[in-house]
């Protein structure tokens, strides 16, 4: 997809079809100039709402305001609207909140997140895609836009669309596909076409630096686990920022079976590690001042005669010991490893973990929305702003003192899952606070992604299957930590 801003009218601009956004149900502005048409086929310019006008050459698609998320979804919406026609270039004018470039930016991600399209198993692949978007710099309130900062923002844009269905390509490609030594490759590609440092570790590395709880994980599987180390080191960073991703190609539940409606879409367990890789992608080609280093934990969780059980005691890297009651709560055992190992080998100032950890989460807060949870409000409170900004829902979920404590062991440090079954991204949150040392208590957030990460059925601007969860905020959070000069 081509992006080509232009100082021309919209109406001296070529291309087959116009997309005109109607804003807040206003059928009277300048720019709606079929207004009868539009009556006549009941179009109110709803949210989302669109009408293809074939004769005029144009589609109206509705939009609430002209706020980014408005805009953002209705961009998709057009963009979904032309899906199966012939059309391969269209024009639009520019849109933005009392001049704002920030619009744009979501308008042109709407258009490259809602064209998107899994066909990777299809036979036949759809041929006729919109290839190029035309857009004049003619104001929805005849505002005079900054070409400059304007075509900044489109960049932006591409680069994080792009990289947000990086991730969902990654996501969505089958078990049997992307298994953890794949991971690694692609992470590899990934950071020789983009810079990145990359430092893969194999079982006998993992063995060295006593990742047994991860180890013990991937035991059943014929695929072997990989630790996947991405860099991203400009000169002179304003901060240093750690990413740690769930990396679970496949989640059977282990010997603690999952049934078998519960075991399908387990591919997706791979979506926070998916996301780090698209996080730091997006790092690197923007170019952020600030040091970013991405974990991913790649490992499938299987059964067999090798597999680890439940009544199991394993040793975490750090020492803790864990008892085992269910082997379907690995997520948590292999990021409590990775953690420790991110903790060792970089000193953060914010360290951040993704994970579709919990089936509870999705129960709490819904499909489309991220739980967020931490010892710091400020922490949790930052991404969720940062969340929003960028066009994710997300919301945080407090720790209490009573909920830790259902994750006691009479056996060992600690155990897998809690006696309780409330409140289960919480308790699982909680976990993962034993393997967040004391220098990082304070600058860490775990990020449940097992809602928005993948969802069966097309969504705002997210087509059915993996949705790239986590690659917005994170960039938006990592670009405003690059504005700020205090941390
Ligand atoms: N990968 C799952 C969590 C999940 C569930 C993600 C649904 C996306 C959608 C995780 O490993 C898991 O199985 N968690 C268990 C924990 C339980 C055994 C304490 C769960 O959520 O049921
Ligand atoms: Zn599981
Ligand atoms: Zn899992």
């Amino acid at each position: 997809m081509n992006f080509e801003l232009t100082a021309l009218p919209l109406q001296d601009v070529d291309a087959e079809i116009e997309i005109v956004i109607v804003v807040a149900n206003n059928l009277k502005h300048r720019f709606v100039q079929d207004k009868k048409l539009l009556k006549k086929a009941g179009f109110s310019g709803g949210q989302d709402e669109s009408c293809l006008l074939l004769g005029e050459g144009r589609l109206y698609v509705g939009a609430a305001s002209v706020k980014s998320a408005a805009i953002r979804t209705a961009a998709a919406s057009a963009i979904k609207a032309l899906k199966g026609t012939k059309y391969k270039s269209i024009k639009i004018a520019t849109y933005t909140n009392k001049g704002c470039t920030y619009t744009l930016r979501a308008m042109v991600e709407g258009f490259i997140l809602g064209s998107y399209s899994f066909e990777t198993y299809k036979s036949k692949k759809s041929k006729n895609k919109i290839k190029e978007i035309s857009i004049s710099l003619e104001e929805y309130s005849a505002l005079k836009i900054d070409i400059e900062k304007a075509s900044i923002q489109i960049h932006k844009a591409q680069i994080i669309a792009d990289a947000t269905n990086f991730t969902r390509d990654i996501v969505n490609t089958t078990p049997d596909d992307c298994y953890p030594e794949v991971m690694a490759n692609i992470a590899e590609g990934m950071a020789e076409d983009t810079g990145l440092k990359c430092k893969i570790l194999k079982p006998k590395a993992l063995r060295k630096e006593k990742m047994e709880t991860l180890l013990a994980v991937a035991r059943a599987s014929r695929h072997t686990p990989r630790v996947i180390h991405l860099t991203h080191k400009p000169k002179n960073p304003k901060c240093v920022v750690t990413l740690v991703g769930k990396g679970l190609t496949y989640d059977s539940g282990g010997l603690s079976l999952k049934p078998a409606d519960f075991m399908v879409t387990m591919k997706s367990d791979k979506s926070g590690g998916s996301a780090v890789m698209g996080i730091m992608k997006a790092v690197a080609e923007l170019d952020l001042p600030i040091e970013v280093h991405g974990f991913v934990g790649a490992v499938e969780n299987m059964i067999g005669g090798d597999a680890y059980k439940p009544d199991d005691v394993l040793v975490a890297k750090n020492g803790k010991t864990i008892e085992i009651r269910n082997t379907d709560a690995e997520g948590r055992l292999v990021l409590a490893d990775v953690l420790c190992y991110a903790q060792q080998e970089v000193k953060s100032d914010y360290l951040f973990d993704f994970a579709t950890l919990t089936g509870a989460s999705v129960v709490a807060v819904g499909h489309y929305t991220s739980s967020i949870m931490g010892n710091n409000k400020k922490v949790q409170d930052l991404v969720v702003k940062e969340a929003h900004n960028a066009g994710e829902l997300a919301t945080a979920l407090d720790f209490n003192p009573y909920l830790k404590k259902t994750i006691k062991s009479e056996i060992a440090d600690i155990c897998n899952i809690s006696n309780t079954r409330y409140g289960g991204a919480i308790t699982a949150g909680h976990f993962l606070s034993e393997f967040v040392d004391k220098k990082h208590s304070k600058k860490w957030a775990h990020i449940d992604i097992a809602g928005p990460a993948f969802v069966e059925h097309a969504w705002g601007e997210n087509p059915h299957g993996a949705s790239g969860a986590g690659v917005r905020m994170m960039v938006k959070l990592i670009e405003n930590l690059a504005k700020d000069t205090k941390h």
